[in-house]
Order: C-alpha cells, then sequence, then structure tokens
C-alpha cells in the first residue's frame, strides 16, 4: 500500500473501510470509529480488549476463514469481514 492511497479499503457487513499501511484490521475499524465489533449472545459489545492476540475477543471471519483475530491480522485491500451479527 502507498502511504497515502485512501482507496484501498475491506468490507465489513455492508460498510467499507480505508486502509492504511501497517495497519491491523482491529486499527482499520477503530480508526473509522468502530468499536465494538459483535455481541455476545447476551448482547455483550465486544472489540479490542488485550490487542496482542490472546483474549479472543476480536474474532472475525475474513474472507471464509473463521476465528481469525483482527488485533494482529494484517488488514488488506479487498478483505471481506464479517463479525458475526456485525454490531454497528
Ligand atoms: S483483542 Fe484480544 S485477541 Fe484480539
Amino acid at each position: 500500500l502507498e502511504r497515502d492511497a485512501p482507496q484501498a479499503s475491506l468490507v465489513v457487513g455492508d460498510q467499507s473501510f480505508p486502509i492504511r499501511p501497517g495497519d491491523t484490521l482491529a486499527a482499520c475499524l477503530m480508526r473509522a470509529g468502530r468499536l465494538a465489533f459483535r455481541r455476545t449472545r447476551r448482547g455483550e459489545p465486544r472489540g479490542v480488549y488485550c490487542g496482542i492476540g490472546i483474549c479472543h475477543d476480536c474474532l472475525a471471519t475474513v474472507d471464509g476463514t473463521p476465528n481469525v483475530r483482527a488485533c494482529i491480522t494484517t488488514a488488506r485491500p479487498g478483505m471481506i469481514v464479517s463479525f458475526g451479527d456485525d454490531e454497528r
């Protein structure tokens, strides 16, 4: 990615999120203001908790692969990401 290439983006649900070089998936979403990625069965919001790949609160499905940790996964243009209920 070029440093100032705002066209690069990934998709979560029906939303597109711009990517900057070096972004993790979580950083990309958080910079856009999305702090809660999903909800638990009890309706509690979940996003980044540890930020280092340990707690698994940030699990996503990326391009059909489940259980991807958003906090340690490098964002790539064109990624299709799902968090189950796609909390907004
Ligand atoms: S926030 Fe803990 S594993 Fe991603």
